[in-house]
C-alpha cells in the first residue's frame, strides 16, 4: 500500500518534530517501509540548492547599495560562487531552484518509493512552492502550477497537514520573546512579518481549496495533541 503524507507550514511551526513523531508512530507498528523526506534537502542535488537558497538570507544584511553582479564580485573575494550566485536570487531563479530540487527527489525517491508501496512522509512540497514563491514572492501562480506539475508529474499526496501558526508567534518561538527583537532588526522583520503573512494566508487558502486533502492544525496546540490528531487521521488511511 503506497502513502504519500505531506508536512506544510511556515518557519518554526513545528514540522519536523510531528514529521519525526508520525514516523515513530509507523514504524512501530512494523507493517510498512517508512520514508522521512525534508525538501529541498532529501537529494544531493537538493543539498546543495538548499544551501546556495538558505544563503540569501543570510547574507542579505551584506547587500552594497548598487547591488549589481559586478559591483558583489569585487566585494566579495573571499566568497565562494556559490555564495555570490544567491544574491540574483530571484523569485524566478528560486521558484526554478526548488523545482529542479524536487524533480530530482520526485524521480529518484517518492516515485520508487511509492511503487514499492512503501509510505513517504516528506516535510515540504508543491504546497511550499505554491505558499512561498506564489503567495509569498508574488509570482504568478500558474507559473507556479507549472513548475509544480513539472516536477511532480502529477504525484500528489494523499494526506497534507498544515500546522497553522501566526507568523509573529513563529517569530517569538525562535527569538525567545517578542520584546527581545532587537531595534536593529525591526525594518527586516516587519518585512518578514509581511512575507509570512502572505504566506500564511496562501496555506490556508489552498487547504480550503481542497479540504479532503488537507488537516489543518493549529500549532499552538501541545506537541502531544498534535500528534495524536495526526495519527488519527494517517489511521484512517492505513489498511487494517
Ligand atoms: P529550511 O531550513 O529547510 O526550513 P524549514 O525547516 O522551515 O523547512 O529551509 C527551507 C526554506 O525554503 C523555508 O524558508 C521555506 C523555503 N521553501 C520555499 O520557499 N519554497 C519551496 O518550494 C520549499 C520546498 C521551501
Amino acid at each position: 500500500m503506497a502513502l504519500f503524507i505531506t508536512f506544510e507550514g511556515g518557519d518554526g511551526c513545528g514540522k519536523s518534530t510531528q514529521a519525526n513523531e508520525l514516523v515513530e508512530r509507523l514504524r512501530k507498528q512494523k507493517k510498512w517501509k517508512v520514508i522521512p523526506i525534508e525538501e529541498p534537502g532529501g537529494t544531493l542535488l537538493g543539498k546543495m540548492l538548499r544551501e546556495w537558497l538558505r544563503g540569501r538570507e543570510r547574507s542579505l544584511t551584506r547587500l552594497p547599495e548598487e547591488g549589481t553582479q559586478f559591483a558583489l564580485l569585487e566585494t566579495m573575494n573571499n566568497h565562494s560562487i556559490p555564495d555570490i550566485l544567491l544574491h540574483a536570487a530571484a523569485p524566478r531563479a528560486e521558484l526554478l531552484a526548488f523545482t529542479i530540487a524536487r524533480s530530482q527527489l520526485v524521480e529518484d525517491v517518492i516515485i520508487p518509493n511509492l511503487v514499492n508501496n512503501n509510505v513517504v512522509v516528506c516535510t515540504r512540497y508543491t504546497d511550499s512552492t505554491t505558499a512561498y514563491q506564489g503567495y509569498g514572492r508574488g509570482l504568478d501562480l500558474s507559473l507556479v502550477k507549472i513548475a509544480n506539475e513539472i516536477a511532480t508529474k502529477g504525484i500528489k499526496p494523499n494526506l497534507t497537514i498544515l500546522l497553522d501558526l501566526a507568523p509573529d508567534e513563529a517569530l517569538a518561538r525562535r527569538w525567545g520573546a517578542k520584546a527581545n527583537i532587537d531595534d536593529h532588526f525591526e525594518e527586516q522583520v516587519v518585512d518578514k512579518l509581511d512575507f509570512h503573512q502572505r504566506v500564511r494566508q496562501g496555506y490556508l487558502e489552498l487547504a480550503e481549496q481542497e479540504p479532503e486533502r488537507w488537516l489543518v492544525i493549529d500549532a499552538t496546540l501541545s506537541q502531544d495533541v498534535i500528534s495524536d490528531k495526526i495519527w488519527q487521521r494517517v489511521s484512517k488511511l492505513l489498511p487494517r
